[in-house]
């Protein structure tokens, strides 16, 4: 018999903030059945100028085996405003679940008002939570909005080859 204890993830609690705009997003987790058709409708608007590393995909069939790859293996948090998801941020842990991988897209009409920024705020703290070790993303090194933001949070780079690797210690 298997000793392998089934792991998994902490719920989150939705949080209310309001963006540089003054307008109101929630920040929720993710479900995948109930959001996956508005996640999609986000990524296929998602401007061809902000993909990063190949991503988002940017055809229908991609977007979607790429979030179900997602949904099925990582946790995600959400921005919504009006009922439109326009920012997704997910984590997916490495096999032993000592850390994790994060990607993070917000909607090109909704940059630059703090969204990303909040978002990275509470995945954050949901890692630590969750008591992984530390988080890795990968970016492209002339995306400088995004490198600026990782910077922010204690993101540091630790493979500057080709792209980013960046890598934020949470113990
Ligand atoms: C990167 C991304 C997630 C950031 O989200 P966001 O909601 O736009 O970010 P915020 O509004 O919270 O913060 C933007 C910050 O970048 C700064 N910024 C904007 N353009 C910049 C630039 N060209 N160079 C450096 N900093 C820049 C802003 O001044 C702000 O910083 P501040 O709060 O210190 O003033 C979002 O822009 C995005 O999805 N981009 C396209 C996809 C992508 O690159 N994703 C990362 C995957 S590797």
């Amino acid at each position: 018999m298997s000793s392998e204890v089934k792991r998994q993830f902490l719920e989150f609690e939705p949080v209310i903030f309001k963006d540089r705009k003054g307008d109101e997003v929630t920040i929720r987790q993710y479900h995948h059945e109930e959001d996956r058709e508005r996640l999609i409708s986000m990524y296929e608007s998602f401007s061809p100028d902000n993909r990063c590393l190949g991503l988002p995909p940017s055809t229908r069939i991609a977007i979607e085996n790429w979030i179900d790859y997602l949904a099925e293996n990582g946790f995600a948090i959400v921005a919504e405003l009006g009922g439109k998801l326009i920012g997704h941020c997910v984590i997916v842990p490495t096999a032993d679940w000592k850390k994790v991988d994060l990607s993070i897209f917000v909607h090109q009409d909704y940059q630059d008002r703090g969204i990303g920024q909040a978002l990275l705020r509470h995945i954050i703290d949901y890692a630590k939570r969750m008591g992984f070790d530390g988080i890795m993303l990968v970016t492209e090194r002339d995306n400088h909005r995004a490198v600026h933001v990782y910077k922010k949070f204690g993101f540091r780079i630790v493979n500057p080859e080709h792209e980013f690797d960046m890598y934020l210690q949470l113990k």
